[in-house]
Parts: C-alpha cells; sequence; structure tokens
C-alpha cells in the first residue's frame, strides 16, 4: 500500500492528511484480515519546485528538504499513519536504485537523446499539452503562467508501449479505480501516446543520469521509482522486493493520474518488471469551492482539528463527508456538526449507555445470553460487505455501511428495547440478551471501524474487555458472554462551538 510522495517545497496540508489518512485505513483493514503488508509513505525532494523555493530563500535544496520533510513526518504521526518506511528521494539508496533502474532502460534501448519544447509549470515540474492549457496559457492547477521551454535531454520511448498498455487495460478492468479513471485512463491512452523527455539540463538538484552526467532524471522518473526502491533498502540487510512487489494499492489523488496510470506501467514493461495490480484515485478536498492547496491559501489546519477533537475525528470526517474518489467540499462546521451528531452522540453515547447499563444492572459482566434475533439479520453478512467495499476502496460506502447497520441500528435497539424498563420489570432474561447484543454489536462495530478510528475503538474494545482486533472475530455473536467491563471516558467529549477557531 502506498501514498503518493509529498513535495517538499510547501507545508502538508489537509490534502496531503487525506491521502495517507486514506491509505492507512486501508493498510490497517488489510493487517486486520491477515495480509502480510507493508505500508509505504514518503517525500518527493528533487526537481526545480524544490530547487526554486530553495533559491529564493537562499539555500541549498537539501537544506530546505531536512527542513520540511520534518513537517511531513510530524504529519503522518500526528494522523495515525501505520507506514512501515518513510521514503526520501534524497536518500542516497534511492538515487542509486534510480541510475540502475534507468541504465537499465538506456541499455535496453528505450531512451534517446532528442530536444523538447513546449508549454512548461514549474509547481507542477510538467510540461503542459495545449488541451491541459487554461486561460491563455496558464496551469490549470496552479493558475499561473506557463513559460515556453527548450532544451536537449533524453527521450524516454512511451510511443512503443501503446499496444502494451492497451492490452494491460483490456486484460484488467480493476487496474484503475474508480471506474470513471479507469476510462480517462483508457482515452488518454486510445489518443496515441508521444515519448515522454524524462531527464533535464538546467536542473542540479536531482539524480544525474549515469550515462551523462550533465542531465539530471525529471522529477516524476525519479519519484515513481520510489515504490519500487524503497523495498531495497527499507529493512536493512534485506532486500524486500521479492516479499511486496507488485504493490497492490497505489493510493493517489485524480491530479497525478496519467504518470501513475500511463508511464509508470511503461516504465516498468520497459525493464520487465511487473507492473502493480490497483490504482485508486480519489478525488479533491474543496474549501469553499476550490482545491486546497498551499499556494491558494485557503487551507483546513489538520493540526489545529487534531489538537482540539483529537486524531480519530479527523480520521472519520476525512473518511466519512466526501465520498471517496469524488471532490467534495470540507469545512469546519461540517466538521463540527458531524463530531457532535455522529461521534460524540451516536458512537460515543452508545458507548457509555452500554457500559454504564452493564455496570448498574449485571455488576459489570456481560451476560452469557442468546445473541437477540432482532439485531442478527442487521449484522448478518455485514463483514464480507464491507470487505467488498474496502476491496474497492469505497472508504466512504463501507463507513456509511457499518454506520446504518451496525451503530445506528444499536442505538434504535436500545430505544426499542428500553433496557430500563425490562430492569424495572425484573425482566431478567430479556434484559440479560439485551445487553449482551449491545455489548456484541458494539463489538463487532468496532472491530469493523478499527481502521477509520484506531485509537478509540481500542480503547472501547479495552473496556469491553475484549482485544481480538482480527477482521475473522467480526461476526455477531462469535464472542460468548461473561467479559468484565471497566468504565470509559468519553469518547467524543463535548467540545464549545467555534473551538477550531479559538
Ligand atoms: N510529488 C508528487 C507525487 C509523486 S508520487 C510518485 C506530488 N506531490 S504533492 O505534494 O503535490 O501531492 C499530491 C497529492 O496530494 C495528490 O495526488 C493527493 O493525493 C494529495 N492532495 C493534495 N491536495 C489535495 C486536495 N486538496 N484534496 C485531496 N488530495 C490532495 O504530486
Amino acid at each position: 500500500m502506498t501514498t503518493p510522495i509529498y513535495y517538499v517545497n510547501a507545508q502538508p496540508h489537509l490534502g496531503h492528511a487525506y491521502t495517507t489518512i486514506a491509505a492507512d485505513v486501508l493498510a490497517r483493514h488489510m493487517r486486520q484480515r491477515g495480509e502480510d503488508t507493508f505500508f509505504l509513505t514518503g517525500t518527493d525532494e528533487h526537481g526545480e519546485p524544490v530547487a526554486d523555493v530553495a533559491e529564493r530563500e537562499g539555500i541549498p535544496p537539501r537544506e530546505l528538504a531536512d527542513r520540511n520533510v520534518v513537517h511531513f513526518k510530524e504529519m503522518g504521526e500526528k494522523v495515525g499513519a501505520s507506514n512501515d518506511f518513510f521514503i526520501r528521494t534524497s536518500d542516497p539508496e534511492h538515487g542509486a536504485a534510480v541510475q540502475r533502474f534507468m541504465q537499465d532502460l538506456y541499455d535496453r534501448g528505450c531512451i534517446y537523446p532528442g530536444t523538447y519544447e513546449g508549454w512548461y509549470c514549474p509547481r507542477c515540474a510538467d510540461f503542459k499539452t495545449e488541451q491541459e492549457i487554461v486561460d491563455g496559457n496558464k496551469c490549470p492547477i496552479h493558475h499561473i503562467e506557463l513559460t515556453w521551454e527548450k532544451e536537449d535531454n533524453y527521450f524516454f520511448r512511451l510511443s512503443d508501449f501503446q499496444g502494451r498498455l492497451e492490452e494491460l487495460y483490456a486484460e484488467r478492468p480493476d487496474f484503475v479505480l474508480p471506474r470513471e479513471r479507469f476510462n480517462e485512463a483508457v482515452s488518454f491512452i486510445k489518443q496515441g501516446l508521444e515519448d515522454v523527455s524524462c531527464t533535464r539540463a538546467r536542473l542540479r538538484w536531482g539524480v544525474p543520469a549515469p550515462w551523462d552526467e550533465s542531465q539530471v532524471f525529471y522529477v516524476w522518473f525519479d519519484a515513481l521509482l520510489n515504490y519500487y526502491t524503497a523495498l531495497t533498502y527499507a529493512q536493512p540487510g534485506e532486500d524486500l522486493t521479492e516479499r511486496y512487489w507488485p504493490a497492490d494499492f497505489h493510493l493517489i489523488g485524480k491530479d497525478i493520474l496519467k504518470f501513475h496510470a500511463v508511464i509508470w506501467p511503461a516504465m516498468l514493461m520497459a525493464a520487465g518488471v511487473e507492473v502493480p495490480r490497483h490504482l485508486f484515485i480519489h478525488g479533491f478536498l474543496l474549501m469553499q469551492g476550490e482545491k486546497m492547496s498551499k499556494s491558494l491559501g485557503n487551507v483546513l489546519d489538520p493540526f489545529k482539528v487534531i489538537e482540539v477533537f483529537g486524531t480519530d475525528a479527523l480520521r472519520y470526517y476525512c473518511m466519512r463527508e466526501v465520498s471517496f474518489g469524488q471532490d467534495g467540499s470540507v469545512s469546519t462546521e461540517g466538521f463540527e456538526a458531524r463530531y457532535n451528531t455522529e461521534l460524540a452522540n451516536e458512537y460515543g453515547n452508545l458507548a457509555s449507555r452500554t457500559l454504564a447499563m452493564i455496570a448498574r444492572y449485571r455488576d459489570g459482566a456481560v451476560p452469557r445470553a442468546q445473541a437477540p434475533a432482532a439485531l442478527a439479520g442487521d449484522f448478518d453478512g455485514l463483514v464480507g460487505e464491507v470487505r467488498d467495499r474496502l476491496d474497492r476502496a469505497e472508504l466512504t460506502a463501507a463507513l456509511e455501511l457499518i454506520w446504518a447497520r451496525g451503530v445506528r441500528r444499536l442505538n434504535r435497539f436500545v430505544e426499542e428495547q428500553a433496557p430500563w424498563t425490562l430492569a424495572k420489570e425484573g425482566k431478567d432474561e430479556q434484559l440479560d440478551e439485551v445487553l449482551y447484543g449491545l455489548a456484541e454489536g458494539l463489538r463487532v462495530v468496532s472491530v469493523l471501524l478499527h481502521p477509520y478510528m484506531p485509537d478509540t475503538t481500542a480503547r472501547l474494545l479495552a473496556a469491553l474487555g475484549q482485544s481480538d482486533l482480527a477482521l475473522d472475530a467480526a461476526t455477531f455473536g462469535a464472542a460468548p458472554g461473561g467479559a468484565t467491563v471497566a468504565k470509559l471516558a468519553p469518547l467524543f467529549p463535548k467540545v464549545e462551538p467555534g473551538a477550531q477557531a479559538a
């Protein structure tokens, strides 16, 4: 499981956190399934954008990278990312592996010298095609004027891979998900592929081409290779390539589809290396209708949200608010509404009520009873359906399902059964069943929610006297009663409106 590697020319913002959180949810879910999982993230440190900012600040690019990488590592930690390695493309091991890979392509005749000319966006570090340009000659992403550039460099024979890429897409309908992005990649390929320039002559901040040290590799070739090179040195003294390659999932935003869906598989084919199994493409988080980015300055600060509401609340909100795969707006008001209604009231209260009733009516021991039939139907098949959705990276749909069939259903169950009345009327057997059903339902829901909210769910499970996080354990009725429950501080304490602004 991989995230894109982020550019170190800017500070991390919620957009980066979003991808990292989503990848982390999937990685944690795969671990729950018992899959041997390696989760990779990191930073993209070479290229024009970083060199430009460093020059403006009058410092060497490496110094800028060293300074900024700290913020990206911190972002990962703060959002609870469980990555197994953090790659920096300035790592010497990465550089050496890039040189080996590219030299091999050169020796195989897949790279040749040529002259490149075109509209270039320094922020994207990419030449733009005529179709992509907006407002005369502006970058569609950064809204800055593009410059016309011309230089002698080296080209990768992308056009040679037209046929093999078409075959790949014909054979593997789930290579790119969701479907609309698959279609976008196919139509891009069908338009006809041109060779792409893979080195830069003017730039010094990059990995030198071993056959011509006056050039460095174009940052995208260097960056894409991170997914593959990391495995050669992530574990000192051990090469993990055989164990983990091909990657199962590259998770990326829609802005970098072309590189991942066209150039990357072609590079791997050229080298005779297996292509990844799936690319998952998500949309943009918008604030007031515009893509969030450092350059636009319209950024919801994830660090601030975490400080006030906690990591899990941010993770939940990101995965819940915007249907994964689509673009969608986020806002502080929207965040607070979901925090109070869904997290504090629906999940948090359900947990405290259930624990309190077990303590009060049953001395803190989950009754040994039958699983109530009224709930069993709703939970039946739930794990499998969550699995299916996550196989397709439908992170929001999976979460909605857990909420509708689990959390909300359990809340209705409490109201329907009114355990306090059963207690008053001395209907012991029925009360046992209801309390067991609630504890068991909460357990299942918490195992399923664990990848989304690792810390909160672990705390709740511990309070329920449970510790098994395996997905196989998430079957309603699988855990017998008898566990001793413990007290639990509110999972999502009430926060005064507007606290984020403080
Ligand atoms: N360095 C390249 C990627 C190389 S991968 C081999 C790059 N870096 S980036 O810092 O610009 O990060 C881009 C990625 O950040 C997007 O693909 C997306 O995953 C994430 N996002 C950045 N802004 C975002 C939003 N506003 N919304 C959602 N995701 C966003 O491109």
